[in-house]
Order: C-alpha cells, then structure tokens, then sequence
C-alpha cells in the first residue's frame, strides 16, 4: 500500500490569472522567484516520491517541461496530455496507464502548502483508504470542494462549491488514493460546470463502500487562483524560507534591514531594502525602496521607484513611479513615468507590456 507515485495536475485554463496565463501556465508562475511547481516538486522529493506524472495540456506542455526540467531532485516526470480541461476526475481517467493498479498521491499544481506529506501518506496507509483528503477551514467555502464531518470526525458528505455550505471545512488540493478512484470516476456524470468532478468520484466512494479518511491541514494554504493569493503566498513563502544572503553588490550609501536575498551581479546603489525580500540574478537597483514581501525576477532594472509587496518578474525594467504596490508583473515589461507624482499604482499586467504613466 506504499504510495510511491504521484500525479500532478497542471492542465486547465487559469482564466482567472489573465492576462498573465495568455503566456505563462499559473502552475510556474513564480512565487518568491521559483514557479509554483517547485514548491510542489520539493515536498514530493522530500517524502522520497520520484515517479510522477504530471497532467498537462497541448497548450502548456512545453512551457511547464521547460520551467520544471531545471529541477535538482532527480525525478521521474512523465508528461499526460490532456487534450480538454474536462475536470479533476478526468485528469484521473486520462493518467490510468501512468497509474496502473497502483495507490497514489494527487497534487494540484496550483496549490501551495506549508504542510508537509508524511501525515497524509501515514493516515492513508495506516487506515488502507481508498481515499484520504486534506482540510482546512475556510471562510469562503462556496470556493472549494467541502466536507460535512459526523460528531465522530467521520466524513459524511462531500459537495463541489455548495450555494449553501453546511460545512466550512475545504478540501485542499492534495489527496491519496487507492485503484478504487478509477473506477468511481469512471461513473460520474458531469457536474453543473460540466467537469468531472473529482469530488464526485470520492463521493461515490463513500457511498459505495469505500473507505475515505482526512487528515487537518495546521499550516498554511493558497489555492494560487488570484492575484491576492499570489501576493500573500509570495509573502508567506518569504517570510518563512528567505534568508539574509547578498551574493551581488550593495553600495555604502544603501540600507538593507531584515531578510534580504540578493542574487549573482546585482548591483544596489543608493537605496533602502526592507525584507522580507528576494531579488534574482544581474538587476540594477538605484535610488529606490524596494519594500517587504517584494520578489523581483532577475536582470530587472528599477530607478527611482518605491516598490511594495510585488511580484516582479524577469527583464523588468521600472523608472521613476513613485509607488507599485500589491502588483503582478509579468516578464519583460516597462513601465515608465514621465512626471512626478505621488499616486500609489496596482498592476497586475502580462509578459511584454509597455507602460507610460
Ligand atoms: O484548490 C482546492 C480546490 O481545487 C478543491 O477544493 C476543489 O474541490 C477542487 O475541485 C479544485 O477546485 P478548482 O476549481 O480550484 O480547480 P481548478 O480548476 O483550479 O484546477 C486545479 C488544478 O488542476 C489546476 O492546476 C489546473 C488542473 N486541472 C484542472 C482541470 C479542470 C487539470 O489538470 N485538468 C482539468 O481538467
């Protein structure tokens, strides 16, 4: 009953994060400078689970190889096509080859957790579930998958983003199962959106004899369907994992307080950085604040601006705006300002975009 697959669903459309997904799939979108799979991949490389498969769809195929294959962790990565995002329990039918007869762990790959997997694997293999979940109370449980829990902690029932939640206990994206999945997902009908829904499968689980456990998520959890999420995560993420390392130059003239990670051939000058904060590899930084939870991709250049709880990413260039803050920033973008002003600016703004304020 060892669980030593995986399977990570990184197709879909990611409508909600345009205009950034009309170029980057939302699952490598980077959070604290590393795309979301990273997260994903390192606690599967740290529970010792190396063969993955990973649900991709025609469109972001070569973008999420091309992000996920510079991985350190020696992995097995089978790539899934498939061809439509018809649902959760569809990604499930199309990996059944990849999967066989064996147990494994799903993960989606536009979550990231604080969590760790051995309480999921233990509470699986210790109870020879069919299917054992992760929850986490919300407050917005019309957003997720809920579970109504009996007085003796048991599941009772499952539902798909209810109307009218009689529960405020999400299930978040990471499940075990057994082979039994296949064939609940197998007789599922579409729901109201009309996706598979792998809620339904677990459902049907329930109702047919199956045994279906959870385990409480104590730690954090986003669900990176937002900007907002984007922006707390990459806030959580620093705050937990950035260290002090400056590897570029900062000259005497600036300041840096709290964790700040500077990366190879950036140069500070004459500016004040306040961490939580990371900044990539050859950017130029003068006469600017770069503020906490800011996390700036590498051969950026910014001058004299004030940049706050940001996410900036590669070969941005940003002159003289007096305040970015709570902003997405795809790669390659300007953004300039031809007079001064004191006005503070949100973006949330794709690859390659111009801007002249
Ligand atoms: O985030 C937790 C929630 O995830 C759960 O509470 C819900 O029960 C579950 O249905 C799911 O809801 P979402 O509507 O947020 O799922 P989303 O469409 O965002 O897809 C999640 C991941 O799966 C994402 O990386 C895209 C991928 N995906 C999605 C679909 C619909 C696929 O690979 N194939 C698909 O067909």
């Amino acid at each position: 009953m060892t669980i030593n697959k995986a399977l990570i669903l990184a197709g879909g459309r990611g409508t909600r994060l345009r205009p950034l997904t009309h170029t980057i799939p939302k699952q490598v979108i980077p959070v604290a400078n590393q795309p979301i799979l990273h997260y994903v991949l390192e606690q599967l490389h740290c529970v010792g689970i190396k063969e993955i498969g990973i649900v991709v769809s025609p469109d972001n195929r070569e973008q999420i190889k091309h992000y996920i294959e510079r991985n350190h962790w020696n992995l097995n990565l089978e790539y899934i096509e498939q061809k439509t995002p018809q649902g959760l329990a569809h990604a499930v039918i199309v990996s059944r080859e990849f999967l066989g007869e064996d147990s494994f762990l799903m993960y989606l790959g536009d979550n990231l957790s604080g969590g760790r997997l051995e309480g999921i694997l233990n509470t699986f293999e210790s109870a020879k579930a069919d299917a054992t979940l992760m929850l986490k109370e919300v407050d917005n449980p019309q957003q997720f998958g809920i579970a109504e829990i009996g007085t003796g902690g048991e599941i009772k029932r499952l539902i798909e983003k209810p109307t009218n939640p009689t529960s405020n206990l999400a299930i978040i994206g990471t499940y075990c199962f057994s082979s039994r999945i296949h064939q609940a997902a197998s007789r599922i009908a579409p729901s109201k959106r009309g996706e598979l829904e792998i809620t339904d499968a677990i459902q049907y689980l329930l109702e047919n004899g199956g045994i279906v456990n959870s385990e409480r998520l104590d730690s954090w959890w986003f669900d990176c369907g937002t900007k907002d999420d984007l922006l707390e995560a990459n806030n959580v993420i620093l705050s937990q994992f950035a260290t002090q390392h400056i590897r570029g130059s900062i000259s005497e003239d600036s300041e840096v307080e709290g964790l700040v990670d500077v990366g190879k051939g950036t140069v500070i000058t004459n500016s004040e950085i306040v961490g939580p904060v990371k900044i990539g590899e050859n950017c130029v930084i003068t006469n600017s604040f770069i503020g906490p939870a800011t996390s700036i991709g590498s051969k950026c250049k910014i001058n004299d601006s004030r940049i706050i709880r940001t996410i900036i990413m590669d070969d941005g260039i940003i002159d003289s705006v007096a305040q970015i803050e709570n902003s997405v920033i795809g790669k390659n973008c300007s953004i300039f300002s031809s007079r001064k002003s004191v006005d503070k600016k949100q973006f949330m703004i794709g690859d390659d975009a111009e801007m002249l304020l």
